[in-house]
């Protein structure tokens, strides 16, 4: 039911694990499943210099944060803020029907530890 892209990030998730002082965090709740996202972020020059993740979620919701990690990698804050839930589903080959939900977890993390940052920066600047 998974394309090989999907099993791929989710046998060998990439960028697992967190960040130490983070730049950003972000953390979503899937309302459907209860399942949870966190997304940490080492930025750079306005650039995501480093960024890791930790879930608690179905194959689904692991292979969709694995693979919004590498998307947005080395991407302006800009760039990234532009990826959508739809994008990493894309990315990923399509996500059945079913499997939709858990793909909203990705991006929505992502942006929320962007969010982060930015006020974490109007707090100090
Ligand atoms: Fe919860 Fe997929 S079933 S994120």
């Amino acid at each position: 039911m998974y394309s090989e892209k999907v099993m791929d990030h989710f046998t060998h998730p990439r960028n697992v694990g967190e960040i130490e002082n983070p730049d950003g965090v972000g953390e979503v709740g899937n309302t459907v499943c209860g399942d949870v996202m966190k997304i940490f972020l080492r930025i750079k020059d306005d650039r995501i210099e480093d960024i890791k993740f930790k879930t608690f979620g179905c194959g689904a919701a692991i292979a969709t944060s694995s693979m919004v990690t590498e998307l947005v990698i080395g991407k302006t804050l800009q760039e990234a803020k532009e990826i959508s839930n739809k994008t990493v589903a894309e990315a990923l080959g399509g996500l059945p029907c079913q499997k939709m939900h858990c793909s909203n977890l990705a991006a929505d993390a992502l942006h929320a530890a962007i969010d982060d940052y930015h006020k974490k920066q109007k707090v100090s600047g």
